[in-house]
């Protein structure tokens, strides 16, 4: 793997994922349309800290199918990583229509290019969302055909897209559904960065349900590796990447941002989404077995380093 082509490089994981390629010395062409989901100061923030040479950035939409054709007449990729994508499960209950754009025909662009310039290997960035409703802990042969939200049924679409062009063109895929991704400089839509954001400010934090929810949490240089382990040739596999052991309450998680943090929680108990999930667990033996893959940050180090960089920027 000597030059890839990095989706949704702004991004919360494609930054982290960016950086540890080009620690392993590989040349990295990240992209990202810089969208207003959340803050664009962090995805700048983001792509501020990646400074290393042999890292360019373009801002491109991979719903440009045009802009996708120019930059792979430009280079030879050996691999693509795809985790550019509209993530979200409520979000995608208010609009849709740009989950489908994004998440299932920019992916189609893509493996479009790759066909076209013959470009061997794609890893595709999914999601644990797809086996809501499904027995515990949660294996990748399930059968993920009953999506409950917008978000999770194009990822769906994005997966066996992915499968008919590996069918046809030979494209060696690897799909990697995440489970709970938390960590510095995360996504502000999701409640790991939510909590700590008001812990340190002494604001309630919004609960959604009664807290029991439990996620298995992974952290996110754990994440970028696996997905980076994933690049090698395996055919077409779906490869759960999570933490593994037995889920966290979201009480569990305040517990310990309390403890990191000093500063004691209020809540405030809001309705629970339909399309959220009670818990999340991963099977994560195929990760261990294809790819010798498992997390090694544990929760209670993670959620440390997690506030660190919150209390960071908010010099407290
Ligand atoms: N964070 C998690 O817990 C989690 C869990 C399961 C799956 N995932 C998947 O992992 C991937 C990365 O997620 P993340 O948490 O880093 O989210 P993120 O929103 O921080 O990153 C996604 C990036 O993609 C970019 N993007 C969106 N649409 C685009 C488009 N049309 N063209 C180019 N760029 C576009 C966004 O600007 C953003 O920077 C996504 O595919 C997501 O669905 C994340």
């Amino acid at each position: 793997m000597k030059k890839v082509l990095l989706t949704g490089a702004a991004g919360f994981i494609g930054a982290k994922t960016a950086q540890l390629l080009l620690d392993k010395g590989v040349e990295v062409i990240g992209i990202d349309n810089l969208n207003d989901y959340y803050d664009i100061s962090l995805k700048k923030l983001r792509l501020s800290e990646i400074t290393h040479s042999k890292f360019t950035f373009e801002a491109i939409d991979i719903e440009d199918k045009n802009a996708l054709l120019k930059l792979f007449k430009n280079h030879q990729f050996d691999v693509v990583f795809n985790l550019a994508a509209r993530a979200g499960v409520r979000y995608s209950m208010e609009n849709p229509d740009i989950y489908m754009s994004t998440n299932a025909q920019g992916t189609l662009n893509l493996l479009e290019c790759m066909r076209i310039h013959e470009t061997k290997k794609f890893v595709l960035a999914s999601t644990s969302s797809l086996y809501a409703g499904l027995p515990m802990p949660f294996k990748e042969d399930l059968p993920v055909n009953t999506p409950i939200s917008p978000y999770a049924a194009t990822k769906k679409a994005a997966e066996v897209m992915a499968y008919t062009y590996h069918s046809l063109y030979k494209i060696d895929v690897s799909i990697v559904r995440y489970f709970t991704v938390y960590g510095p400089a995360g996504r502000p839509d999701m409640s790991p960065y939510i909590f700590a954001e008001k812990l340190l400010k002494g604001e309630p934090l919004p609960v959604f349900g009664d807290g029991s929810q439990a996620r298995d949490f992974t952290f996110v240089d754990d994440i970028a590796e696996g997905t980076i382990l994933a690049a090698k040739p395996l055919g077409y596999e779906i490869i759960n990447l999570g933490g593994g052991n037995n889920p966290y309450t979201l009480h569990q998680m305040i517990a310990l941002m309390e403890k990191y943090s000093g500063k004691k929680s209020s809540l405030k108990l809001e309705a629970k989404f339909a399309a959220d999930m009670d818990v999340t667990w991963a099977d994560i033996s195929k990760a261990k077995k294809l790819l010798g893959w498992e997390p090694k940050v544990s929760f209670e180090a993670g959620i440390r380093r997690l506030i660190k960089w919150h209390q960071s920027q908010n010099n407290n």
